[in-house]
């Protein structure tokens, strides 16, 4: 069964995982998007996206290999039997950016990507939301993400959803430019409209 709480904190997409299939495999048939794990057939699509999105490229090799850390927090949007979007991401172990000399389990949002015709629909809000659940399935007590400083529109969108500013990392980005190092705690409990 889906929790109340995932029910109510997403009312148009479905997530598809391969606990609900029954339910979910009906219930995407009437959304306007899906989100579902990606699989190795999407990879070309992926890198189709990012290299469109984002000035920070990787090789299939890389994909995959972020892929392999936490299949469940690399997740796909799907519209209209296109892929529109994905979010990869990767657990990690470190000091935490929210509680002061504490290592913790961390989610990494290494990627997250939408294609320009499909944006401001709330499908990055929701590949973001989808991945910290994964993330959080796995132990991770934080996620936290690099975002350039300039990019305006990802920044708010963060914020928005929670995330605090942890520093700013300079000359983050290979251009020189600089990062915003982002964090949320988890679980994260998105208010209930
Ligand atoms: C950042 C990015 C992933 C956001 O994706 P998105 O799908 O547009 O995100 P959302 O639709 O969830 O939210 C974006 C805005 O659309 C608004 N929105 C959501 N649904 C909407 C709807 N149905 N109608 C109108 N606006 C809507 C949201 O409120 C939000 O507005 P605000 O930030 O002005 O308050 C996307 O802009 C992108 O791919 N950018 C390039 C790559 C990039 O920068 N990645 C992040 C690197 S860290």
């Amino acid at each position: 069964m889906l929790s109340k709480r995932e029910k109510l904190s997403n009312p148009t997409t479905r997530y598809y995982t391969s606990r609900f299939p029954t339910i979910l495999e009906r219930e995407l048939l009437e959304a306007p998007y899906l989100l579902r794990p990606f699989h190795s057939d999407d990879l070309s699509s992926v890198i189709e996206i990012n290299r469109v999105c984002l000035p920070e490229n990787y090789s299939p090799y890389f994909f995959m290999e972020v892929y392999k850390s936490c299949p469940e927090a690399f997740i796909v949007a799907e519209k209209e039997r296109k892929v529109a979007g994905y979010i990869m991401c990767r657990l990690e172990f470190g000091f935490s950016d929210v509680r002061r000399f504490r290592m913790v389990r961390k989610g990494h949002v290494v990627s997250v990507a939408v294609m320009p015709d499909f944006r401001r629909q709330g499908i990055g809000k929701e590949l973001v939301l989808a991945a910290m659940k994964a993330l959080e399935l796995h132990g991770a007590e934080e996620c936290f993400l690099e975002v350039r400083t300039a990019n305006e529109d990802a920044v708010r969108l963060y914020k928005n959803m929670g995330f605090d500013t942890s520093r700013v990392a300079t000359h983050y980005y290979h251009d020189g430019a600089d990062a915003y190092v982002m964090t949320i705690k988890l679980p994260h409990n998105p208010p209930v409209n």
